[in-house]
């Protein structure tokens, strides 16, 4: 092969990976280690509850949204969370400590209480109820304003 056809292959790599970056978030660890997170156009869309979900969320239901199978139960296409959204908005608000079937699979660790306030619970839910493909629709607070704060 022609040396210039070669540079030419290794210029389009190069451009190719990247624009693959485009596609990514990156964030730093506390080992200064470098991850990259699959942007979702929910992050935009829902920017609150985006942060809520990367910060209290995420270590238990996973920044794929799709838990831990026997553990926690997935927020991506979970048919128990689309099938409910104010009973989603109560459960961050209080915790949950029921068995709960998620998709097919039996669930029985509680959940603590996640929120301090009912508009974040809303913020977060609005913004799993799309993220990861799921298409949940919206809640509005005052759909809610009936539900307590008891934890
Ligand atoms: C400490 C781990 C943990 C954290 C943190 C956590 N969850 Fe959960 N979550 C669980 C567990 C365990 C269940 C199942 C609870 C049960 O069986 O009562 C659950 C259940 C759920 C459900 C209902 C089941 C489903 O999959 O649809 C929703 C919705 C939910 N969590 C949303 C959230 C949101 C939003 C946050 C962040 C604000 C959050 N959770 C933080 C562990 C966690």
């Amino acid at each position: 092969m022609k040396k210039s056809s070669l540079l030419f292959i290794l210029a389009a790599v190069i451009i190719l990976a990247g624009s693959s970056f485009d596609y990514f978030n990156s964030d730093i660890t506390d080992n200064n280690e470098v991850i990259l997170i699959p942007q979702d156009p929910a992050d935009a869309e829902y920017p609150e509850g985006a942060k809520i979900f990367k910060v209290k969320c995420v270590v238990c239901h996973q920044v794929t949204g799709e838990g831990l199978p026997g553990a926690f139960p997935p927020l991506k296409n979970s048919d128990y969370l689309l099938a409910d959204k104010k009973r989603a908005v109560a459960q961050v608000l209080n915790g949950s400590n029921e068995a709960m079937v998620v998709n097919g699979q039996t669930y029985t660790v509680p959940m603590p209480p996640q929120v301090e306030s009912l508009e974040e619970a809303v913020q977060v839910i609005n913004y799993v109820l799309n993220a990861w493909g799921n298409k949940g629709g919206t809640i509005t607070l005052d759909e809610v304003k009936d539900i307590k704060k008891v934890r």
